[in-house]
Formats: structure tokens, C-alpha cells, sequence
């Protein structure tokens, strides 16, 4: 069986380098990407001591994207709608885009939720994308100290919700082939409104207990 490649786009800052850890080391071929191709292949160079099985790769953006069936939005929320639409036409037909993207920025060290017409990132993301590009969020409540902290394992769950019951397996499939990372099927893609907002209360709770992994799972499912 060929080795799925996953492009992480922005995959060089912290969430990118948790993600592609954890990702190589599920099996998956990683292609971290940046606008510059040389800070993506600094990040190989720097991860590969800890990478796994899978492959770790150096591209920019729009190569990584068009050179993978799927693709993990990584960039800061301030540039995923501007990155998206720069790079609208290199998504393969049919690909998948998982977005992890999170709309809060910082004021002097303080989480603020940005509000959007829209409701959420992702469903922003989805009025940008060409129609042929599904569209799933995924990964939005893991912390990055914790995914990069390879040995620790994560045991939590991931709620996965999508533009299409197709786009969601797709994501939930890769979620779970994690080690200690159950998917948790949130539904449509308007569940990232909810999913966005716990993230705020996990960092909110990262602050008050003085901790870096505050992270969910579910009872009862
Ligand atoms: N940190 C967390 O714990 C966490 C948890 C859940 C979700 N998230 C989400 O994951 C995403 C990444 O978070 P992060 O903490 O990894 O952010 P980050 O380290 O601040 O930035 C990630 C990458 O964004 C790219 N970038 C910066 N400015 C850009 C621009 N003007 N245009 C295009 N790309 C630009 C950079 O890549 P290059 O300079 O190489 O192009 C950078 O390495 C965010 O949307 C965040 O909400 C983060």
C-alpha cells in the first residue's frame, strides 16, 4: 500500500511540528510547508531526529499542497483565509483540506476570540475553497506543547465535523490512526463554532491551573 502524504501548510510553526511528529509516526508522509521552502526544510532537518516511519519532506505551500491528496491548514489564524486564497488553485480534485486553524488572537497575552460573520474559521475557509476541495476541522482543541511532546501519549479525543459525511470519515480516519487519539465524530461543519470556543476554554484553563496539555474527552460516547 503506498504511504498517504499529508501536506501541512504552515507546518514549520509550533501546531505544525506536533502535528508532523505525531503524523510520521502514525505512518503518514509529511510534507511540511512554508512560504519560504528553506525555513520547511529547517523544520525537517530539526524534527527528524523524533519523526517516525513516514517520511518528512521541505516544500512551499503551493507545492506541498498540490503534491498531496490531503492537506492540514497550520498557518496562524490571522493569514489561513489570505493562504487558502493564494493557493485556491493547487488543491488536487477531490482532495481533502483539514482545517486546524482557531480564530483567536492574543492582546497582550490574553486569548481573545475573534468573532466571524461566518460563525467560525472553517466555515469562513468554506466560502473560499473551489467546490471540488472538501473541507473537514480537525485538531482544533490539541495542544501543540502536547502533541510535540512525542513520548507523552495524548490519550484524549478529537472531534472531527465537516462540509460532507465523505469529508468527515476521510478526516476521522486519520485521526484515528493517532496512537491515543480517539475521533469523535461533531457533525457538520458549523460544529466548529463550538469546537473553536472550547479551544479559548482549554487555553483559559492552561492558564489557571498553570498547565500546557488541558485537553477534552468525552463520557458516555
Ligand atoms: N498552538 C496551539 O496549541 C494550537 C492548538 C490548536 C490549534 N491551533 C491553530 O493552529 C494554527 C497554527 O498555530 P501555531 O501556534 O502553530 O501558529 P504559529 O507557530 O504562530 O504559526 C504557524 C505558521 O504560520 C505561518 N505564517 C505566519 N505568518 C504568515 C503569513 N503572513 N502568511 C502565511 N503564513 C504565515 C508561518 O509559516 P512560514 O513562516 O514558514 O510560512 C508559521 O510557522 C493556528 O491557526 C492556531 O489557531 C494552535
Amino acid at each position: 500500500v503506498p504511504e498517504t502524504r499529508i501536506a501541512l501548510i504552515g507546518g514549520t510553526g509550533r501546531e505544525g511540528a506536533g502535528l508532523a511528529l505525531r503524523l510520521s509516526r502514525a505512518g503518514f508522509g509529511v510534507v511540511i510547508g512554508s512560504r519560504e521552502a528553506g525555513r520547511a526544510e529547517e523544520a525537517v532537518r530539526r524534527l527528524k531526529p523524533q519523526a517516525g516511519v513516514g517520511r518528512l519532506e521541505a516544500a512551499g505551500n503551493g507545492a506541498a499542497i498540490a503534491g498531496c491528496d490531503v492537506s492540514l491548514l497550520c498557518v496562524s489564524f490571522a493569514h489561513a483565509a489570505d493562504t487558502v486564497v493564494a493557493h485556491r488553485d493547487a488543491f488536487r480534485p477531490g482532495s481533502l483540506l483539514i482545517d486546524v486553524t482557531v480564530p483567536v488572537v492574543f492582546d497582550a497575552g490574553r486569548p481573545r476570540f475573534v468573532e466571524l460573520p461566518q460563525g467560525s474559521s472553517s466555515e469562513h475557509l468554506r466560502t473560499l475553497l473551489p467546490g471540488h476541495v472538501a473541507l473537514a476541522g480537525a485538531f482544533k482543541t490539541l495542544p501543540a506543547h502536547l502533541l510535540a511532546d512525542v513520548e507523552a501519549p495524548l490519550d484524549c479525543d478529537d472531534f472531527v465535523c465537516g462540509d460532507s459525511a465523505e469529508s468527515r470519515a476521510r478526516a476521522m480516519e486519520i485521526v484515528g490512526r493517532i496512537p491515543g487519539l480517539r475521533p469523535i465524530d461533531a457533525g457538520s461543519l458549523d460544529a466548529a463554532r463550538v469546537l473553536e470556543r472550547m479551544t479559548v476554554l482549554a487555553i483559559r484553563l492552561n492558564r489557571r491551573y498553570k498547565v500546557h496539555d488541558a485537553r477534552f474527552r468525552v463520557l458516555g460516547v
